[in-house]
C-alpha cells in the first residue's frame, strides 16, 4: 500500500505526461503540485521545453529554482492546459479548492485554460461537497459584513476568519480567507454566484463545471483518470 505522500507523488509524475514540448500552460499550487513541480523540472534538465504560468508566489519559487520558464499571464492568449490539486472532488468534477489561498490565481489561470486538469488522490474524492470548508476570499475592509452575510443570507454554520501561525492569514494579492463551514454544497454554479454578489468577495473557492479531467490515485496503486 501506498503512503499518502506517495500517492502524491504517483499522481503527479504521472500527470506530468500531459505536458508536452512547446506547450504554455498553467500550473497550480499545494502539496500535490510540489511533486508535479519537481517531477517537470527533470524533465527540463532532460530537454522538455516549456512555459508555464504560476498560480502563486510558492509556485514561482519553486518552479523558478528547478529551472522551469515562466511567462506572464497578460503575454499569452490562452494556456493549452492547467495542472492543479484540489481539496474536494465531487461528481461531475466540481470542485473545492483555496486550502492553500492560492484560489484566486488558481482560478484566473484555470479560466484562461482550454483544459484543466486536477491531481488528486483517492481522500480528496467525495459525494458532495462540503466537508472540507469552502474558502472565499474577501477584501480585508468591512470583511465581518460578509462573514455576517454568508452566515445569515446563505444558512452557513460557521465562518473563519483564516489564520496563519497565529496571525491573520493574508493572501498573494492581500486579501483575507473566510473559510465558510456548509457541511453540503449541492448547488454549486448557484452558491458560487449568490457569493460573489456579496459585496467585498473577491473569489470563491468553488470552481464549477471547470474542471475537465481528474487523475485521481488509489492507496493500492491504481491511477485512474475521469
Ligand atoms: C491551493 C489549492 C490546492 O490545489 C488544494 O489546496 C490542494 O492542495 P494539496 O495538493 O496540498 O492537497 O487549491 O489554493
Amino acid at each position: 500500500m501506498f503512503s499518502h505522500e506517495e500517492i502524491k507523488k504517483r499522481v503527479a509524475e504521472y500527470a506530468a505526461d500531459y505536458v508536452e514540448a512547446g506547450m504554455t500552460i498553467g500550473i497550480g499550487t499545494g502539496s500535490t503540485v510540489y511533486w508535479l513541480l519537481q517531477e517537470l523540472g527533470k524533465r527540463v534538465q532532460q530537454g522538455l521545453h516549456f512555459k508555464a504560468v504560476p498560480t502563486s508566489r510558492q509556485t514561482q519559487t519553486l518552479a523558478t529554482e528547478l529551472g522551469i520558464s515562466l511567462v506572464d499571464l497578460n503575454n499569452v492568449d490562452q494556456l493549452v492546459l492547467t495542472l492543479d490539486g484540489a481539496d474536494e472532488v465531487a461528481p461531475g468534477l466540481q470542485l473545492i479548492k483555496g486550502g492553500g489561498g492560492a484560489l484566486l490565481q488558481e482560478k484566473i489561470v484555470a479560466a484562461a485554460s482550454r483544459q484543466l486538469i486536477i491531481l488528486a488522490d483517492e481522500s480528496k474524492m467525495v459525494n458532495v461537497l462540503g466537508r472540507f470548508p469552502l474558502p472565499v476570499e474577501v477584501i480585508p475592509f468591512g470583511w465581518k459584513q460578509v462573514q455576517k452575510k454568508i452566515i445569515q443570507q446563505l444558512g452557513c454554520q460557521l465562518v473563519e476568519l483564516r489564520e496563519k501561525n497565529g496571525e491573520t492569514f493574508v493572501s498573494d494579492h492581500g486579501h483575507y480567507i473566510l473559510d465558510c463551514h456548509f457541511s453540503q454544497i449541492t448547488d454549486t454554479p448557484e452558491l458560487n454566484e449568490a457569493i460573489h454578489n456579496i459585496p467585498g468577495v473577491v473569489e470563491t473557492g468553488l470552481f464549477p463545471n471547470m474542471a475537465d479531467i481528474a487523475v485521481v490515485g488509489y492507496a493500492d496503486g491504481r491511477i485512474t483518470t475521469t
